[in-house]
């Protein structure tokens, strides 16, 4: 093999040979990696949490063509920490708030290590038993830790969006149109198909209504009360409405730990009108909860109500990497009767037959084929942390958010804007001495210029808002992110980091003030 002269003194004897990196330069790079990722971990907090690097910046700093010759690895361990660590965002930095403020742990990073030594394909039972096996046992270990009854079967996804769109399509399976077979299109015997969720769920449930060819307009939107949960009785109106212009319902999605605030659709009255449908109908309502955030909450037997009525769901969705230290991905997505998924999907080529008999062949269950040994790193999580240490952590995060939301109340130019039953603090800027632009004076008077003033508060508010985000999250000391409640621009504090404490709650309080005190001259 040609080797590059300037490096042929640093190279592996693997890399100059046919085969792989030998065993010994294996471990001594190995030893180097995990040293790398112990102090990156221990340090993650001294980096800002958002890089400060300009669009196209990171690419632009590596070769655009790949090497020719075998390099020595320590110059990619170099460059990594030269050009590529400078672009990441430090998801594991304490004070990252935004979106939901996900963790891995030391068992879940060590676990990805193993599955990737490991390499197997989980596709069939037969291609590596104690994937598949050990797949079921530690779905069953969260299913028991959740407090879920006996009898839920789960596959481990890579995403909720992965695991939800399966779902809807086992759901469109049952509603007996044989999609599977002779498709949606060209069919008159084909009605308008519904799949109803709040206005609060997530995009995901759209996007699989969009892959499932039902269309953003198969979807509709169910408005939410006070506290931006599903109302069961306006998803009962709208379902009624439906029926009578001749649409099909196929699935309800119900929602526990909405993304924007974290709040909990009604899942049992949701069940209830799904009941309710059924019997007028005579076809099957898929009920699909996504809790692929909140869910996991469940496992503190106080917080255990957020999952009341999912044991009447066909399917749910939780996903270990979102609130359960597993790296990303890894998403657990439990059916009430798994036939539903393999009437969907299960298609055997001939070469993918077997004889075994009484095992679960996880490829019928879905779309994908191959599959990783995802299982590894949640049964390594499990045993790490145990039932208890989990739950105490899930609390304590619970705990810190309340703590954050009383601390951001107590100052009375913020206001915290949404319950807080879990980790996720929403809030906004809405100080006295916000400076409101006057009407225009060329234009003609409002009709109500009451009404006016408040728009224009509002307008001038969300503007202020914006720019403490901006002026927060430039500052690299926390992230935080926004959504929009009620018309209003939004922040988002997120809690639910394995390393934050309440001094770094603390610091981004008082960072969330000072760039607020600091808008005061130019508002
Ligand atoms: C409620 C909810 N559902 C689904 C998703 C999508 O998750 P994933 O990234 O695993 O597809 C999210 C992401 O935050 C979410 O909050």
């Amino acid at each position: 093999m040609n080797t590059d002269d300037r490096h042929s003194d640093r190279l592996d004897p693997g890399q100059l040979g046919l085969g792989d990196m030998d065993p010994e330069s294996f471990r001594e790079h190995g030893h180097a990696v995990i040293d790398w990722i112990a102090d990156y971990l221990e340090g993650v907090e001294d980096r800002p949490v958002r890089p400060r690097v300009a669009p196209g910046e990171v690419r632009g700093s590596l070769p655009a063509a790949p090497p020719e010759h075998p390099e020595p690895f320590a110059d990619a361990m170099r460059d990594l920490d030269e050009l590529v660590m400078p672009g990441i965002t430090h998801w594991n930095h304490p004070s990252f708030h935004a979106y939901f403020a996900i963790t891995g742990s030391g068992p879940g990073i060590l676990g990805e290590a193993l599955a990737a030594a490991l390499n197997v394909n989980g596709m069939l039972w037969s291609t590596s038993p104690s994937a598949t096996e050990l797949e079921e046992l530690v779905l069953d270990w969260l299913r028991q830790l959740l407090g879920l009854r006996d009898g839920w079967r789960g596959i481990i996804a890579d995403t909720a969006s992965m695991s939800t769109m399966l779902a809807l399509a086992a759901a469109r399976e049952r509603s007996g149109l044989d999609v599977r077979q002779r498709g949606l299109a060209g069919r008159p015997d084909v009605p308008m198909l519904r799949v109803y969720t709040s206005e609060h769920a997530h995009s995901s449930v759209e996007k699989a209504a969009i892959a499932l060819g039902l269309g953003r307009d198969g979807v509709r939107l169910i408005e939410v009360d006070e506290r931006y949960r599903m109302r069961a009785d306006a998803l009962a109106e709208a379902v009624r409405e439906d029926m009578r212009f001749g649409y099909r319902p196929i699935a309800i999605v119900a929602t526990v730990g909405t993304t924007s605030t974290t709040s909990v659709d009604p899942v049992a009255a949701i069940a209830d009108v799904r009941d309710e449908v059924v019997a007028e109908l005579g076809h099957d309502v898929w009920l699909h909860v996504d809790g692929a955030y909140g869910g996991m909450v469940g496992i503190c037997e106080e917080m255990r109500w957020v999952l009341e009525g999912v044991d009447r769901a066909d399917s749910f969705v939780t996903n270990p990497h979102k609130w359960l230290f597993t790296p990303i991905d890894c998403s657990a997505l439990f059916v009430a009767d798994p036939t539903a998924l393999t009437q969907a999907f299960a298609l055997v080529a001939e070469y993918l037959t077997t004889e075994d008999e009484g095992v679960t062949d996880y490829m019928d269950w879905g779309v994908q084929l191959g599959r990783r040994f995802r299982a590894l790193k949640l049964w390594l999580v499990l045993r790490y942390f145990g039932a208890e240490g989990l739950a105490t952590r899930l609390r304590e995060h619970v705990a810190q958010a309340q703590r954050v939301a009383a601390r951001l109340e107590a100052n009375e130019d913020l206001r915290v804007v949404a319950p807080v039953p879990m980790s996720t603090v929403c809030f906004l800027a809405d100080p006295g001495w916000l400076a409101v632009p006057e009407p225009d004076p060329d234009s003609p008077p409002p009709d109500d210029p009451a009404a006016a003033a408040v728009v224009r508060r509002g307008v001038a508010r969300d503007e202020l808002n914006r720019e403490l985000l901006r002026r927060i999250n430039g500052s690299g000391a926390a992230l935080l992110s926004h959504t929009v409640l009620d018309g209003r621009y939004v922040l988002r504090l997120a809690t639910g980091s394995l390393r934050t404490t309440d001094d770094h709650l603390e610091r981004t309080c008082a960072l969330i003030e000072h760039e607020l005190a600091g808008l005061r001259g130019v508002a």
